[in-house]
């Protein structure tokens, strides 16, 4: 017997469950689950929510509540969308449950007991209005790797890349919309570069890892390992355990993954048997496989196993980082800020939750991108599921109620087409077993529609409906082979569509246990317990009504975009503390690095001064090298990717674009704009 721990990536608790959630982690861990369970291994499935760092604050900050109140009812709420589609972890806790803490801690003082967090003085944004420090993601800006607008102070989502917020280009705070200031503050960090030969050498005995997986972490440390900052300034999170640091935590990235094993203790002191933790975590032969999004490799396969390699209890590693990579909805990339995902809850309302797990199930995105779309989701479970998979069902069991009462034995002797089609029945079950041990759910779920479609076209060939008035026998067979089938079916599909599946063997009457083993046990007789249809269509007019809904919320959401809010009105006297003054641009060129920097050397009448100007994108600095433009020149000095910029440019924006301001004759340089 075999032993495995499966965890799903721990959800940020600052939102709903969505079906990019359930692709990218949990329904390819429940079905790697329930597979492990149907040959007879020992499966602990664990997970839960990832209650800590910024994505949480911020929105109880916006909505004006506690951090604990937010992650209470988010935590809530992807337990029942879980339950709606029958992922069934073991235990599904929070990081902010009080067990958390402690462990959460003593990984950090194993790891500076064993040297290998170093202290460190730097410089970080602050907002000096807020009088907070911004970690992660309080401060946005441009990407310093690809550009992209609205990157956050630890990942850009567009390129993907991990980002040290100082790097951030026109850095602006989430908390107050003002640029912030950079001062002095103290943290902790994890010295990886230190890991990197053992980081290697483990590395290097997992060939059997996806080649996204392995790509993905070779590259990191062929890019060479940094270290990174494990802790942070705000007041959400696991304390740091040391004297003197009040107002700093552990980075949500630290603890989250620690979240395994406190799930895994919270459900062994549920079972009434607190020590059972260690069967899984501190038994080698254990194999611990990480169901995640392709996000969240780094931390898996290089921070993690770096943490627990050097903790006093002598921990399991990973053995297998099976991720996946992103659903696309309707073609297009899924994002929760502008509303274009489908929530499961939502989903729920209309829909079973066996049609989204089959429909996600063939369409997983394990090697890459996949789409999720509404006319798919209708043509699968009506051409696939109701008249492939359902239709067995139903002319079989009505078949055999209307000619032979509901009881069907095994005929004595089988015909050679009947052998011959069981047998190739069987050599599928065996490649579906292939495939979901290699986590490949697309080609298990088309692999077990291909046994129903044998099924079929063997209850046509061997027309049951004419020899019934000629040979009662033969049809009795025909009925015979394609409820072995059906058997068959309800246990190799189970892992995917597991509801209508028991219900399909319940129906047929099978005693045997629904397991792998029991595949191979010819059953002798079948007792139709009672016909049901397994599947129900999916009209056209449903699928239209979830693409208004989806429509509908995009056009609120430009609406939304477009509703300007004024600022609110100033006295003269706040304005006549600005000085714009006409200046002349002598030089210009462009900051490095950064494609909508540009550094000018400029005259206000008398004086030169430097100003970093975000003009970049739409001016190439040959276009604006003698131009006297209009600009603010008593805003304090601020510094923008290291160089003190002394004034600031007027430019008009529209549809992204700027446009910079003139004189509509020659002014002198100097002159006042009032
Ligand atoms: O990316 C995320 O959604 C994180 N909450 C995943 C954490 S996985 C683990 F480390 F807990
Ligand atoms: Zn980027």
């Amino acid at each position: 017997m075999e032993k495995y721990l499966v965890t799903s990536a721990l959800t940020y608790a600052n939102g709903k469950l969505h079906i990019g959630h359930i692709a990218g982690s949990y329904l390819n861990a429940d079905i790697f689950v329930r597979y492990q369970k149907l040959l007879g291994n020992d499966v602990l499935y664990v997970g839960g929510s990832d209650d800590y760092g910024t994505p949480i604050s911020l929105k109880a900050e916006e909505e004006n509540v506690s951090p604990q109140e937010i992650v209470d009812k988010f935590n809530k709420s992807m337990r029942a969308d879980l339950k709606g589609l029958n992922i069934q972890l073991d235990n599904f806790s929070g990081t902010s449950h009080q067990n958390h803490i402690k462990d959460s801690q003593d990984f950090f003082t194993d790891l500076l007991d064993a040297g290998y967090i170093i202290k460190k003085k730097l410089k970080q944004f602050y907002d000096n209005k807020q009088k907070r420090f911004l970690s992660d993601r309080y401060v946005e800006g441009i990407c310093p790797f690809c550009n992209a607008e609205g990157a956050r102070g630890d990942q850009c989502d567009n390129c993907g890349k991990l980002i040290n917020a100082m790097e951030l280009i026109n850095p602006i705070s989430k908390l107050s919309g003002e640029i912030p200031i950079i001062k002095e503050t103290t943290h902790w960090y994890l010295e990886l570069p230190k890991f990197e030969a053992e980081l290697r050498e483990w590395l290097n005995s997992k060939t059997y890892w996806k080649d996204n997986v392995r790509n993905f972490v070779l590259g990191w440390l062929n890019e060479g390992l940094k270290e990174r900052g494990i802790t942070r300034d705000l007041n959400w999170g696991v304390p740091i355990p040391l004297e003197n640091t009040e107002g700093k935590v552990l980075y949500v990235w630290f603890d989250a993954p620690i979240g395994y094993i406190t799930s895994t203790k919270e459900w062994a002191e549920k079972l009434g048997k607190p020590e059972r933790w260690k069967d899984y975590w501190l038994d080698k032969d254990t194999k611990m496989i990480h169901f995640l999004g392709k996000d969240n490799i780094p931390f898996h396969t290089i921070i993690w196993p770096a943490m627990l390699l050097k903790q006093k209890v002598n921990y399991i590693l990973p053995h297998d980082v099976p991720a996946n990579e992103y659903l696309n909805l309707e073609g297009k990339k899924m994002s929760t800020s502008r509303n274009w995902t489908v929530w499961v809850e939502d989903y729920l309302r209309y829909f079973d939750g066996e049609y989204l797990r089959y429909v996600l199930a063939v369409n997983a995105p394990e090697t890459k991108d996949s789409d999720f779309s509404w006319e798919d989701f209708r043509i699968r479970i009506n051409s696939e599921l109701n008249n492939v998979l359902g239709n067995l069902a139903n002319r079989t069991c009505v078949f055999s109620n209307k000619y032979f009462d509901g009881k069907i034995k095994r005929p004595t002797e089988l015909s050679g087409l009947s052998v011959k089609t069981l047998k190739t029945v069987h050599e599928l079950v065996e490649d579906i077993g292939r495939s979901y041990s290699n986590y490949q759910v697309r080609k298990a779920t088309k692999q077990f529609m291909d046994i129903a479609r044998i099924g079929n076209k063997y209850f046509d060939e061997t027309q049951p409906w004419k020899e019934i008035s000629t040979n009662k026998e033969k049809a009795s067979e025909t009925l015979y082979v394609c409820l072995d089938i059906l058997r068959i079916l309800s246990i190799v599909a189970s892992p995917i569509i597991p509801i209508s599946m028991k219900t399909l063997h319940d129906m047929i009457g099978v005693e045997d246990k629904i397991n792998w083993d029991n595949i191979k046990n010819e059953t002798f007789a079948f007792f139709i317990n009672y016909v049901k249809r397994l599947f129900r269509k999916i009209d056209e007019k449903e699928i239209k009504e979830q693409i208004e809904i989806l429509k509908k919320t995009q056009e609120r959401n430009m609406k939304e975009e477009k509703i300007v809010e004024h600022k609110s009105q100033i006295d003269y006297d706040d304005f006549s503390k600005l000085e714009f003054r006409i200046v002349k641009i002598l030089e210009a060129q462009r900051v490095k690095k950064s494609n909508k920097l540009l550094h000018l050397k400029v005259n206000i009448g008398g004086e030169e001064r430097t100003v970093i100007a975000g003009i970049g994108k739409d001016y190439k600095p040959e276009d604006i090298i003698g131009r006297k433009v209009p600009m603010l020149i008593n805003l304090k000095p601020r510094s923008v990717m290291g160089i003190e910029s002394q004034a600031m440019i007027l430019a008009a924006e529209d549809e992204g674009k700027l446009s910079i301001l003139y004189p509509d004759r020659d002014v002198k340089e100097g002159s006042e704009i009032s």
